[in-house]
């Protein structure tokens, strides 16, 4: 069963990827992120409350993140396996994933990693354009849409993310570094890691069904 986690810092190409997979393995993408922002534009109490976070580019506590998740991951969609784009972050959130898993009979088979340097990641978050409806990832230059401004997909609005600016990126940065790296080790001691180059990625997704398989 692909049971997968995808990780790596904020503008690695986590979203991008786990759109390319989704369409070819047909398991549904499970991104916390997109799920706060929607709950954002819904105005919701849970959406309140992640923007007091997120748009400073700090984490959403442990306790609602893992709650949603609990939730999302027992829905039968999720029965022929996921993709779990930016969640686990934190060590608790990683320990409360190996719970549930096992409780629904879902374990985690796989962990992939996607390693970008540092300056790449701010001249991608830095030039992300991002559809308002659908929130598939483009960018002003690296990945433009075929219509400047209009979603390829949905035909949505592009516009910019509120957390995408340099002061919330340095934030986002910092907690990846100091509360989501240690997974790394976490992960590769149970055997389940394997880390991507996703600097120069237009190559990457074939890299991944290679790995994952057809
Ligand atoms: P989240 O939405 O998960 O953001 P993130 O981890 O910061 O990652 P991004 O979405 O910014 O980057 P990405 O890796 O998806 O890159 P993308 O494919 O878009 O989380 C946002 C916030 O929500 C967090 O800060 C936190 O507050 C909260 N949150 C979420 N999960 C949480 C959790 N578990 N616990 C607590 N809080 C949580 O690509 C980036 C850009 O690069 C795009 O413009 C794209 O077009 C371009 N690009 C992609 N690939 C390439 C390539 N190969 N070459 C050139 N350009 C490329
Ligand atoms: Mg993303």
């Amino acid at each position: 069963m692909l049971n997968i986690i995808l990780m790596g810092p904020p503008g690695a190409g986590k979203g991008t990827q786990a759109k390319k997979l989704i369409a070819k393995y047909n398991i549904p993408h499970i991104s916390t992120g997109d799920m706060f922002r929607e709950a954002i534009k819904e105005g919701t109490p849970l959406g309140k409350l992640a923007a007091s976070y997120i748009n400073d580019g700090h984490l959403v506590p442990d306790d609602v993140t893992i709650g949603l998740v609990k939730e999302r991951l027992s829905k039968d969609d999720c029965a022929n396996g996921y993709l779990l784009d930016g969640f686990p972050r934190t060590i608790p959130q990683a320990e409360a994933l190996e719970v549930i898993a096992k409780e629904i009979g879902r374990e985690v088979k796989y962990v992939i990693d996607i390693e970008t340097p540092k300056e790449e990641l701010v001249r991608r978050i830095c030039g992300r354009r991002v559809c308002k409806k659908c929130g598939a990832p483009y960018h002003i230059i690296n990945i433009k849409p075929k219509v400047d401004g209009i979603c390829d997909i949905c035909g949505g609005e592009l516009v910019q993310r509120p957390d995408d600016n340099e002061e919330a990126l340095t934030v986002r940065l910092d907690a990846y570094v100091k509360q989501t790296k240690p997974l790394l080790e976490f992960y590769k001691n149970k055997g389940l890691l394997t880390t991507f180059d996703g600097s120069n990625s237009s190559d990457l997704t074939p890299k991944l069904i290679a790995f994952l398989g057809e």
